[in-house]
């Protein structure tokens, strides 16, 4: 069913994710029924300009997607377009409050795509003009991006201070990994599986790695990226959303409060390092100068917006381990990095060797580990690599790999992520959002790697490469790999 009748107010309505996700997710909402011609949209920004402005500078999606559903698009635009205003004003005084407290009326979700030291500021003045007051029949919530703080303190800070004006209810802390099919599909393969939630323990698990590659480089993006880092923009959010899902135990209902318990109780259980421990289980790195998929790429201090003695990482890769019963002594290793050699968001489980086997000469622990391969993206799907008998006379084994890709089966729609994260935002679904005590679990573990790396600088490694050597070395003094990366499509 459609979602109710609800008006998206967007602070930030003339940025970046306006135009890029959220505007085209609605679009897409419109098309597919997932709401209805009573979702209104009101954006707010500094420009003075009118709505007609927005909705003409909105105009080039349309425009621009072609391919598969791009009729529809059109036509879902067409019915959205009118339903789209404009209020300008500076969303730091007053005065605009004011205003929307006389406009607005009903359901209302409040969208903060601001830069985030706008975040506590815009909470409290929305309270405080009585903005975020529910009435029997009408809802008030707030979607907040990312990043929720920028360390363990600055977080907890923040969640007190939103905290303490509106409930907790209100609050869809946005992870925009969770609105991936592949990412809600974790726990689908888990706990719908018993050959896969079986074995999902320390007996049968080696070590799991958790890999969001991109080959994008810092682009445009200098000014936010260079005092935020690859470690702040990706770990706590994003790589421990997937460490979460498939660290979490299996929930006693799909509520969202089930699932955010298990999934707080999971981050919790990351060990927090003490600093020398986090400095020798945590490597970090900075492109320089190179080629990615054929195209040169110059050094990360070369962009704009990058201070010349910045010492700011674009890859890291850490290993962690969860203190659970059940993850006990199973290393998680996690990297991430901009401008690499494929873009691969990934989550590889390897299992442990069979404990005796004499195949064609081959002993046990030479044998390929079997292992479950959950494709976040590209190429969305699931795999697992096992052994069968080579045919022939020997007795040999040979690696073979079942895979499973979405494209295959389902097709993919083109969708944002931001569709459902929308969605349950107007229905009041929390399940895909993050509650105050996960943000804060997250920054906890990773505060000691902040804490490591305050001094120093990165390790380099070639634009277009796997990462810096001594991430290699990280996951080897293990006698583990890591995963290749795909090879470009
Ligand atoms: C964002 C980060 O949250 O996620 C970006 O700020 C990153 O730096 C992006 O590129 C990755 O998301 P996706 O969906 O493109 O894998």
């Amino acid at each position: 069913p459609p979602a109710p009748p609800v008006t998206l107010v967007i602070f930030g309505a003339t940025g970046d994710l306006t135009r890029r996700l959220l505007v085209p997710a609605i679009i897409n909402m419109t098309r597919l029924g997932m709401a209805g011609d009573d979702l209104t949209v009101l954006g707010i920004g500094i420009e003075d300009r009118d709505a007609e402005d927005l909705r003409a500078s909105l105009d080039s999606f349309h425009a621009e997607a072609g391919g598969e559903g791009a009729v529809e698009k059109g036509a879902a635009w067409e019915r959205l377009r009118g339903r789209i205003d404009y209020l300008s004003g500076d969303f730091t005084k007053d005065a605009i409050y004011e205003t929307l407290s006389s406009r607005l009326s009903g359901n209302v979700a409040f969208y903060l795509a601001v830069p985030p030291r706008f975040f506590g500021d815009i909470v409290d003045r929305l309270a405080d003009h009585g903005l975020m007051r529910e009435g029997d029949d009408a809802f008030r919530r707030i979607a907040v991006e990312k990043p929720f703080g920028h360390d363990l303190a600055s977080a907890q800070a923040l969640n007190a201070r939103m905290l303490g004006k509106v409930a907790e209810r209100q609050l869809f802390r946005i992870d925009h990994f969770l609105g991936k099919e592949t990412v809600q599909n974790i726990m689908t393969a888990r706990f719908a599986n018993t050959m896969i939630e079986t074995l999902w323990t320390s007996n049968s698990i080696d070590h799991i790695q958790i890999t969001a590659a991109e080959t994008v480089d810092v682009g445009t993006r200098g000014s936010f990226y260079d005092p935020t880092g690859a470690l702040r923009d990706m770990v706590p959010n994003h790589l421990f959303q997937l460490l979460a899902m498939v660290a979490m135990e299996p929930p006693n209902s799909f509520d969202a409060e089930a699932i955010r318990d298990e999934k707080g109780k999971a981050l919790k259980a990351i060990r927090v390092y003490p600093p020398d421990e986090a400095r020798a289980n945590g490597v970090r790195g900075v492109y320089g100068a190179g080629e990615v998929q054929g195209k040169p790429v110059a050094a990360y201090h070369a962009a704009d917006g990058v201070s010349p003695d910045s010492t700011t990482e674009t890859y890291v890769a850490l290993k962690l381990m969860v203190d659970t019963w059940r993850w006990a002594g199973v290393p998680f290793y996690l990297r991430t990095g901009k401008a690499m050699t494929a873009r691969d968001t990934e989550v590889v489980v390897t299992f442990k060797h069979v404990p005796y086997a004499q195949f064609g000469g081959m002993g046990a622990e030479r044998l390929p580990p079997n292992r479950l391969i959950i494709q976040v993206q590209p190429d969305e799907g699931l795999s697992m690599e096992m052994l069968i008998k080579r045919p022939g006379l020997a007795v040999e084994t040979a690696p073979v790999s079942l895979d499973f890709h979405y494209a295959d089966r389902f097709g993919i729609a083109a969708l944002t992520g931001y569709e459902t994260l929308l969605y349950d935002l107007f229905t009041g679904d929390q399940t895909l959002f993050q509650r105050a005590d996960a943000i804060e679990a997250g920054w906890a573990a990773v505060q000691p790697f902040l804490d490591a790396w305050a001094e120093g600088k990165p390790d380099g490694y070639a634009a277009g490469s796997a990462g810096p050597q001594a991430a290699a070395d990280l996951i080897e003094r293990d006698g583990r790999a890591w995963h290749d990366l795909a090879a470009p499509d």
